[in-house]
């Protein structure tokens, strides 16, 4: 009974004194990890740097000569040592579609034509892209400058001086001043760039541009 006892005194104990070895854990030291290949991946990762060849040697599942511990992950080729490359010098990110950040800031309504320029919508007249627009237009747009874009949707009654988008000034309107006003605003119309993406922007510019048509 006396031995039954000690045995598994000793067996509680040994299995305490190996979890707790795990609680050293602490700034870069990970303590100790049950199956290391699960935590440390064998592909790059380009977020974590270890530049330490020893680094896991003990880990190595294969006999491992010159080949580096299991926890090395940095490329060798690039410059420090870093898993993604740096871009070149003036490199700019394009987006999903390939293009350009849209860049241009709120200015006042007459110098809208001026710093859009011949800026393009990127988009075609296709009835998919206009019956995006048109959805886009009634969740955005509609309750302001109405159905047909007169001006006339149920907040205009309280929040007084919306365009009526059929009116001749609107009507000749580049599609990249429609795009500038829906992204930064324009008078006392508010910005909208930061609830609709560029390409639903262009979308719903093609759209305004056929119903100004009817
Ligand atoms: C909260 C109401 C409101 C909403 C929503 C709104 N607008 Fe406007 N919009 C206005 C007002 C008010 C003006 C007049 C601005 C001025 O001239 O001061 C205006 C003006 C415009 C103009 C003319 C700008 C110019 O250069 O004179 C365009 C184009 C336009 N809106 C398009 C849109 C589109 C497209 C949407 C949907 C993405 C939209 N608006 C959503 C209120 C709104």
């Amino acid at each position: 009974m006396q031995t039954m006892r000690t045995v598994k005194t000793l067996i509680f104990s040994a299995s305490a004194a190996v979890m707790l070895a795990g609680c050293t854990a602490g700034g870069n030291n990970p303590g100790r990890e049950y199956a290391p290949n699960m935590y440390h991946s064998v592909a790059y990762e380009p977020m974590s740097q270890i530049t330490d060849p020893d680094a896991g040697a003990w880990a190595n599942s294969l006999e491992h000569g010159d080949r580096t511990g299991e926890y090395y992950n940095s490329n060798n080729y690039n410059p420090y040592k870093m898993n993604m490359r740096t871009p070149p010098a003036h490199t700019v990110k394009r987006n999903a579609q390939g293009w350009l950040p849209y860049r241009i800031a709120r200015v006042p309504k007459d110098s809208i034509d001026i710093v859009v320029g011949n800026l393009k919508n990127p988009l075609d007249s296709s009835a998919a892209v206009l019956a995006a627009g048109k959805a886009l237009y009634v969740s955005y747009c509609q309750h302001c400058h109405g159905a047909k874009g007169e001006g006339d949707g149920k907040v205009a009654d309280k929040y007084a001086g919306v365009a009526n988008l059929q009116g001749d000034t609107y009507r000749a309107m580049s599609e990249a001043h429609i795009f500038q006003v829906i992204t930064n605003g324009a008078g006392l119309m508010q910005p909208h760039g930061s609830q609709i993406s560029p390409e639903d922007r262009w979308k719903i510019t093609k759209y305004v541009k056929a119903l100004q048509k009817k």
